[in-house]
């Protein structure tokens, strides 16, 4: 069947035809095309398309698709153990893998999905503290549980909409935003709330408005507010974990938080999430403690051997961060050229590994109001032109753009040339 045959067969069978909105393409107005294989930096469609792919499955693809030693880790794995629900040895293999390279995780628990991470991360900060608000930010998202559906970035903000229908009143009343970048904006809020505060959940390079990294000062910032007000401090690294930074963004900015949630990059492209952080704090997790979280298919596996594969190559190959920095420096280098020479209003904002463009006559995207303000019309246009030149580019301004270890400097040329021909 070809792209559209599916899609349009699929949408008889799930909402939208698929099982996340973003995938949809409804902002850019287009049907997506359907993925049939990836290799390295490159995916195909089912209209036998080849694209360079920019999206990596929304970060997970550091080493590329079907990288040797992830595949050989899956299929060894799957010939004697696909799933038990009992305690295995890999397992203790990546818990003890992440607890020794990320500096502030001393012991962690997985899960299934970046969701679950940060949803029972608030628990367990809730059960800790015995409070029950939380602060995070205008458009930083942090999965789709209830409680962090406001002003949340990614798909909820692609499609403008505030939250979601479906969430009680209730569940958000304990919610309280903050603007990112701004610590004047947190204090306030702990000035009326502090002893209610039972944690800050932040993206320490927020990927879900566009990429725009947290500032130094913002951060100890709310290091410092959390000490003050007895508040536990939640870094959510499920996107920038092993990907702006081998040991996350926390490695970058050297600020400890009390927890951290991860997921992406530490299944290899299989479901996965993990929460960890302080001894004292996770212990309070049951079977040792009062707060219950569980999950039949938490620590799968073929979870965790696709992982394990994962981490240790980028361990091996320390190299392969100088790689990707340096073709994200001549990316970001070259969009910068070419928008300036063809005037056009672009914002650039990198981390490492991820990176966004904005469409802005603004000198600068430091916050949610700031990305709000960029031009979507500008983007549809921009997007339709990459993705027919076989650059394929999450279908939102407000999704960050990610490499891999198998991009090349051709593929970065490629983008460059595509972009050069792009008129408003
Ligand atoms: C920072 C952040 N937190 C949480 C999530 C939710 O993860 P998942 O989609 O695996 O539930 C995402 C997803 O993109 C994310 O970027």
């Amino acid at each position: 069947m070809r792209n559209d045959d599916i899609f349009n067969e699929s949408k008889l069978y799930m909402p939208g035809g698929v099982n996340s909105p973003v995938r949809a393409f409804k902002d850019v107005a287009m049907n997506p095309p359907v993925i049939k294989k990836g290799s390295g930096s490159h995916i195909y469609d089912e209209d036998g398309n080849e694209y360079i792919d920019f999206v990596c499955s929304w970060g997970p693809m550091i080493l590329g698709h079907c990288d040797p030693d992830v595949v050989e880790a899956i299929k060894s794995t799957s010939e004697k153990a696909i799933s038990f629900g009992a305690t295995t040895e890999p397992e203790l293999e990546l818990a003890k893998y992440i607890c020794s390279t990320v500096d502030n995780v001393e012991m962690l628990r997985m899960v299934n999905s970046g969701t679950e991470a940060t949803m029972s991360a608030v628990r367990l900060a809730r059960g800790y503290t015995g409070r029950n608000k939380i602060i995070k930010f205008a458009g930083c998202y942090h999965g789709h549980f209830d409680d962090f559906l406001v002003e949340a970035g990614s798909g909820v903000m692609t499609e403008g909409i505030p939250g979601s229908a479906g969430v009680p009143d209730d569940s958000i009343k304990n919610t309280l935003v903050a603007q990112y970048n701004d610590i004047s904006s947190v204090e306030s809020i702990f000035e009326k709330h502090g002893s209610d505060i039972a944690a800050v959940i932040v993206e320490p390079v927020a990927g879900n408005m566009g990429v725009i990294p947290g500032d130094e000062d913002f951060l100890k910032g709310l290091r410092r507010l959390c000490d003050e007000n007895g508040s536990l401090l939640i870094f959510d690294e499920v996107m920038s974990g092993f990907r702006v930074a081998y040991k996350g963004a926390q490695s970058i900015y050297k600020i400890k938080p009390d927890l951290t949630t991860m997921a992406k990059i530490i299944g290899g492209g299989l479901p996965c999430g993990a929460y960890g952080g302080r001894k004292d704090i996770m212990e309070k997790l049951s079977p040792l403690g009062p707060v219950y979280q569980a999950g039949t298919m938490s620590g799968n596996p073929i979870v965790v051997a696709a992982g394990l594969a994962t981490l240790k190559k980028l361990h091996d190959y320390p190299q392969y961060y100088v790689q990707i920095e340096k073709l994200g420096q001549k990316l970001v280098d070259g969009i910068r050229k070419i928008a300036q020479k063809k005037n056009l209003p672009v914002v650039m904002n990198r981390c490492g590994a991820m990176f966004a463009l904005f469409f802005t006559e603004a000198s600068e995207v430091k916050n949610y109001s700031d990305a709000k303000k960029c031009r979507q019309d500008i983007f549809a246009k921009y997007f339709e032109h990459m993705i027919s030149r076989g650059i394929y580019i999450a279908p939102s301004q407000f999704e960050a753009v990610f490499l891999s270890v198998k991009h090349t400097e051709q593929d970065i040329d490629r983008f460059l040339e595509a972009f050069d021909s792009f008129e408003i």
